[in-house]
């Protein structure tokens, strides 16, 4: 990076691979500090939403709005070259903040305690270094989103016809992560991210007295033998080098010490890391609800609830986040293939779509960060101008490839 600083420099162009001036990231900071301390829950970014567009537009860049409800697409095109997506979540979560800061959340019950403000800021300050730039070449999509957190945001956007009005070769997409240092990335080759779903199971036996249960079919009975058998698909079904966690969390039945319940209810979670083994999963709990509580007299029937999906990354972008990576912050600071975390993201949706990566940048300072979503939480500014360059080094690295093949 010195030597290209220099190299700029020297010809007073400014390049979009330049780190990005001192006076746009203290800008930059002062944007994620009003985000921090004005956030907005899913579909109702409205504030954040508006800023985020006026600033595009005062960028020089084509702005539309309501793409998925508060969702904003500005694009940045110059000559010819790939087009790539580039995506930041907007939303925060509802909770109160206690974080004791200048710049704390000013609305009560809500905060930005999962970094979503410092997204917004580091593509806002992205697109801001790009226009600046005069050797850039192709097209950006800057995309950002609204309800990652449990709105499905981006599944919106795609249904509001985000591919088809912005058609891109690939999207990228990143989150702050403590417990890696600051400087530091991951990424996989595959799942980042795990699947969320959740299931139902209503088990129909006949009320008796519970004196006299040869005049009934116990559904509570039915039930414990149900949850005994769903444990068994994860440790006896599904490969040990396959993560997957199936939790059931609530069992239902009954009003008293002497009556068997005529229904008995069964709830739970399904994690999966790959899209296979998701479905797979599936498919085992409905044939035991729909055969165990046969065998006991009963009847048994299950309602999926598809949250997100796994969040998996197409390999040849994951490659290229890798090596981008490796340039900009040197090769001992990439983790390739790390372990997947179990909790969950909407980005998988896009990534349905369209190939692309997702990222995680390393979020701890001389201190240790918080874990996300604390009531403390602030995301670490000294993160944007490495966002920047990531974002920047993988646009060069699709004009490099696109010179080498014209
Ligand atoms: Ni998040």
């Amino acid at each position: 990076m010195q030597r290209l600083k220099r190299t700029a420099e020297n010809n007073n162009m400014p390049s979009f691979q330049d780190a990005p001036t001192s006076s746009l990231m203290d800008q930059a900071c002062a944007w994620r500090r009003d985000f921090h301390a004005h956030p907005e829950l899913g579909y109702h970014e409205h504030r954040t939403s508006e800023q985020v567009a006026r600033l595009l537009e005062s960028f020089g860049l084509t702005v539309t709005r309501g793409v998925g409800g508060t969702g904003v697409v500005a694009t940045l095109q110059r000559g010819t070259g790939p087009a790539i997506g580039l995506r930041a979540d907007m939303d925060a979560l509802p909770m109160q903040e206690n974080s004791g800061l200048a710049h704390a959340s000013t609305h009560d019950g809500c905060m930005h305690a999962c970094g979503h403000d410092g997204h917004t800021t580091v593509l806002l300050a992205t697109a801001q270094h790009l226009c600046e730039a005069t050797d850039f070449t192709g097209t950006v999509h800057f995309i950002f989103q609204p309800a990652e957190e449990t709105g499905a945001g981006a599944r919106r956007m795609i249904e509001d016809g985000l591919f088809e009005q912005f058609p891109m070769q690939a999207v990228y997409g990143l989150h702050n992560w403590p417990g890696l240092r600051q400087g530091s990335l991951a990424v996989n080759p595959g799942a980042m991210m795990a699947s969320q779903d959740t299931f139902n199971i209503l088990i129909q036996g006949s009320g008796s007295h519970a004196a006299m249960p040869e005049n009934g079919i116990d559904p509570i009975v039915v039930a414990t033998q149900l949850v005994s058998a769903l444990q068994t698909i994860v440790s006896r079904r599904i490969s040990p080098l396959d993560a997957a966690v199936l939790s059931v969390t609530m069992i239902e039945a009954g009003t008293a010490y002497n009556v068997i319940p005529h229904t008995a209810t069964i709830r739970g979670t399904v994690r999966c890391l790959s899209r296979d083994v998701r479905s797979r999963i599936q498919e085992m709990i409905a044939t035991m609800v729909n055969t165990l509580p046969s065998a006991f007299g009963a009847t048994g029937t299950v309602a999926f609830r598809e949250g997100y999906p796994v969040t998996q990354n197409d390999p040849a972008c994951a490659e290229r986040v890798r090596d981008v990576a490796a340039s900009i912050l040197g090769a001992e600071n990439v983790r390739w293939d790390t372990r997947a975390s179990m909790a969950s993201e909407d980005f998988a949706y896009m990534l349905q779509s369209c190939p692309g990566a997702y990222f995680w940048l390393g979020a701890d300072g001389a201190e240790a960060s918080r874990p996300l979503h604390h009531p403390a939480y602030d995301f670490n500014d000294a993160l944007i101008p490495v966002g920047v360059r990531l974002f920047c080094g993988i646009l060069k690295s699709y004009q490099a490839a696109s010179v080498h093949q014209t």
